[in-house]
């Protein structure tokens, strides 16, 4: 049996992490031809698995993230999570002395990893991680639309009633999944976007209400954003990013989801995009049905472990 010593990465292991992450790359982009993925290591250095001989048979960038009380996106992630870069092994063995050294007392653990690979879930499971978010993509091209319903740029006079909405989409989530929750940070960082979209100050986003019978019934927020770098999660292009996309639970499931998403769409496409992109929790019931109804498709999951409950 090979014992894999592990090690900060130096200068001389180079080549042979590129190699890993090169055949890494050239297995999953032959799967899903919507992945571009690194072939070097481009952060700081890493942590390398090396057998007796000296040979590198996986890396691992291990990145401490930690979020404050007041940033929203506690509302998604732990407040510590150790989230694994530049991730390539050519053994489970050397993957799980990298995830043992690159572990983090009192932090959650964290990988993006193609949804295309198969044998990822059961690798990961060793691990105790577990799918629990999706990065979808939808190709350019219009929706077709669902029943008649106005919808519009949202504007200043909307404000409580979109705050309701995307308080209430992220309430949804409660009783499905321990990964999601409301924090008291959530609305103020949607107020404080809505002023910047309303200053003018942001030309990038959009926010698009619903009405039914001219009651604000649902929203959904984007952002566009131009990718440049080669092996990031997306080919490089325009992609418009929806934020957050709901509809009041007396309306769901009759189309209006529908209507609303296929005229931001329209809307967004006279900016010239290549994609449309959304998270969504594989715990959610109603996302994991509708987006792929909508033409969005999985690109990335992430894969985490966290000491529960929240
Ligand atoms: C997700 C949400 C915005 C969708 O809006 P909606 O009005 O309920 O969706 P629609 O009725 O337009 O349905 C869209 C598609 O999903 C399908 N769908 C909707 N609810 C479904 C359900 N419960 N089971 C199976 N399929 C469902 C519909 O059949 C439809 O497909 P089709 O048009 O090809 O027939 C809305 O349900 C919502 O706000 N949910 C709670 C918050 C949330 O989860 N937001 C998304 C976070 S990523």
């Amino acid at each position: 049996m090979t014992f894999w010593s592990v090690r900060r990465a130096a200068a001389g292991d180079a080549v042979q992490i590129d190699d890993l992450l090169r055949r890494k790359a050239a297995r999953l982009e032959a799967l899903d031809r919507r992945l571009l993925l690194p072939r070097r290591a481009a952060g700081r250095p890493g942590l390398v698995a090396v057998d007796g001989a000296g040979t590198v048979a996986g890396h691992l960038r291990p990145h401490l993230v930690e979020l404050t009380e007041d940033d929203e996106m506690r509302s998604f992630a732990a407040a510590r999570v150790v989230s694994w870069r530049e991730l390539a092994a050519a053994s489970p063995e050397a993957l799980a002395a990298l995830v043992d050294a690159a572990r983090v007392p009192g932090a959650a653990d964290a990988a993006l990893w193609p949804a295309v690979d198969g044998e990822a879930p059961a690798v990961f499971a060793r691990f105790a991680m577990k799918p629990v978010f999706v990065l979808a993509l939808r190709t350019a091209g219009p929706l077709p639309s669902g029943p008649a319903a106005t919808v519009r740029l949202a504007r200043p006079g909307d404000l409580d009633a979109v705050c309701a909405l995307h308080l209430e989409e992220v309430a949804f989530h409660e009783p499905h999944t321990p990964y999601v929750r409301v924090v008291p940070a959530l609305v103020p960082a949607l107020r404080s976007r809505l002023e910047q979209l309303w200053s003018g100050a942001d030309d990038a986003s959009t926010v698009h209400v619903l009405e039914v019978d001219g009651v604000v019934a649902g929203m959904c927020e984007s952002h566009v954003q131009t990718v440049s770098d080669e092996g990031g999660q997306l080919l490089p292009g325009r992609y418009s990013y929806l934020n957050s996309v709901a509809v009041g639970a007396r309306l769901r499931g009759q189309g209006f989801g529908r209507t609303l998403v296929s005229a931001v769409i329209d809307d967004v496409a006279a900016r010239g995009v290549d994609g449309y992109t959304l998270w969504f929790a594989l715990d959610n019931p109603l996302a994991r049905q509708v987006w792929p109804r909508l033409g969005f498709r999985p690109l990335w999951i992430s894969y985490e472990r966290r000491d529960l409950p929240v």
